[in-house]
């Protein structure tokens, strides 16, 4: 084969553009890991896509870095690439702006419901009147006092039937075991218990599949790939292939599961002719005649439902149970407050405490506010523009731009929380009288802010509270040495590595 023949200007152009994709090769992908986070360059035709890409691993902490640089806003062009055109920001002005003054300007969008279509027309997936009124009936049904209270024994239960045991057998075994999983397991059977009135028993010696909670992790991985070019993932889609193909599966597994819950909840209550009071959400929403809720109804609820419990807060403990690993001095104290609490036992010998109790601990609170500060389940969030607005920061939102706001970017700003944003205080929380301190919501957005504010926060703390206090004061961790503890990129923020220890037995004096 023949080499082609280039004219002295051909030749000339091309050695330039090999050196130029050289010099911008070493520039950007090499010598930039060694110097602070920029603004990523913006390429014709591709934007900033390439710089997302190369970063996709580490993408909250570069996306930090950029936010310290250019003060809590960024516009990031995704070139051609339709849908990729965003404004990053994670100022609480801006936030407060667009979450509540401004709400009705800042929907989730036709392209958010495009991408969580699992999720049907859920509370997540909805806006306007649809979305209004499935709040008013789910904000009825979870702050009811019933219900709080089956929250509260649901959670006490779990803890004493399958999270000491679990944690005493792992003494004995003397293996390493991943705590996150175990977190996971324990917030996903509590979620399912009260959304469902069943409990798959996942958290058990033996760690089973539970094919359910298997098909949800795969649906939120390939809906996280959705957040990249719509192109790319409706092609997927189209021809059955990859993480379309997995999401396809995974439905398939969530749906048969929910109608064949739903079918026996119903037979369930048939039975008892409506006599016995059965306090899950399911069964509450089968109750509500007035509306006359059809299956598909009840599918998208449910499913929201355990979306929006069971990850934030098992993801939530799990960065608790790390933080106290790096603070031991943090954990004694908690241990501390926790000595005045009354106690029960176990049958094992084990502590045991009454959420009830743990409500008035003040410092076990500032505890887990400080670990959902640093490590948001949610850790961003993204909205649609309807027309033309000012943001606070002076940026022109428009019609076509993503607003990308970023919830653990803003715990890492120092005009946000202080020098000592990135440390883990939770004296930041407690004032000098001694009690909590408020945080307005738009500084503190774990829990998100405005109209559409998280409405299981009260139900998240009492199983974070339940499962923090016991195992806290029956064992301590060890970090397995070498164990790499780094953000996963996923839609809820967990470890990548999952959280490896060896658990040790605790007797407190
Ligand atoms: C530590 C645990 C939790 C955290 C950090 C958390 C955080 C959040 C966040 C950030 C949102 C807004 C998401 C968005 O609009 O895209 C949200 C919404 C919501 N959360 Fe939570 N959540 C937690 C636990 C729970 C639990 C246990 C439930 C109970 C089922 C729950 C129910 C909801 C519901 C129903 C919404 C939708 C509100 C609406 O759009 O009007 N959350 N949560």
């Amino acid at each position: 084969m023949a080499w082609p023949s280039l004219s002295p200007s051909e030749l000339l152009f091309s050695i330039s553009c090999v050196y130029l994709f050289i010099y911008y090769f070493f520039h950007y992908f090499v010598s930039s890991k060694h110097k602070q986070p920029t603004v990523p360059v913006c390429w014709p035709v591709v934007g900033m896509m390439p710089a997302l890409i190369l970063h996709i691993h580490d993408l909250h902490a570069w996306v930090t870095g950029i936010f310290h640089v250019t003060h809590c806003n960024f516009v990031f062009s995704g070139g051609w690439f339709p849908g990729m055109n965003l404004f990053g920001t994670c100022d609480p002005l801006n936030v407060q702006h667009i979450f509540t003054s401004n709400f009705q300007n800042y929907p989730k969008g036709e392209e958010f419901s495009d991408i969580f279509d699992i999720l049907g027309d859920g509370i997540f997936n909805s806006d306007g009147d649809i979305w209004r009124t499935q709040r008013v009936k789910a904000q009825k049904l979870i702050s009811h006092s019933c219900f709080r209270a089956y929250v509260a024994t649901s959670s006490r239960d779990k803890v004493e039937k399958a999270l000491l045991p679990f944690l005493a057998h792992a003494t004995k075994q003397g293996h390493a075991i991943d705590f996150q999983d175990v977190c996971l397991r324990f917030t996903f059977d509590i979620t399912t218990k009260l959304i469902f009135g069943v409990d798959p028993n996942g958290l058990s010696i033996g760690l089973p599949t539970v094919p359910f909670a298997r098909a949800m992790d795969d649906a939120m991985a390939s809906v996280l790939f959705r957040h990249g070019p719509m192109v790319i993932w409706k092609l997927l889609q189209k021809l059955n292939l990859g993480t379309e193909k997995k999401l396809a599966n995974a439905r398939k597994v969530i749906d048969s599961f929910v109608e064949e819950t739903i079918e026996k909840r119903r037979a369930e209550k048939k039975e008892m002719k409506q006599i016995e009071y059965m306090p899950d959400l399911l069964s509450s929403y089968i109750d509500d005649n007035e509306t006359g809720k059809v299956d598909k109804f009840l599918r998208d609820t449910t499913v929201n439902l355990m979306l929006a419990g069971r990850d934030t807060t098992g993801a939530g403990l799990s960065w608790f149970f790390w933080l106290l690993t790096q603070n031991p001095h943090v954990e004694e104290k908690i241990l501390d407050e926790l000595k005045s609490v009354p106690k029960s036992f176990t049958s094992d010998g084990m502590v045991i405490f009454n959420p009830e109790e743990l409500t008035k601990l003040v410092y076990l609170h500032a505890s887990l506010c400080e670990a959902l500060r640093l490590y948001p389940p949610v850790p961003f969030e993204h909205k649609g523009v309807v027309k033309d607005d000012m943001l606070p920061s002076g940026f022109l939102a428009t019609p076509g731009v993503k607003i990308f706001i970023s919830t653990y970017s803003m715990a890492r700003m120092e005009g946000v929380w202080g020098k000592d944003c990135s440390e883990f205080k939770p004296e930041r929380w407690i004032s000098d009288n001694g009690k909590l301190k408020y945080e307005p919501s738009y500084k503190f957005l774990s829990f998100n802010t405005g109209p559409r504010t998280c409405l299981g926060k009260h139900m998240a703390f009492t199983q974070m509270k339940a499962a923090a206090a016991a195992v806290v004061y029956n064992f301590y961790f060890e970090v397995v040495e070498g164990h790499v503890i780094t953000p996963r990129f996923s839609i809820i923020l967990q470890m990548k590595n999952g959280l490896m220890v060896k658990v040790k037995q605790r007797n407190v004096m």
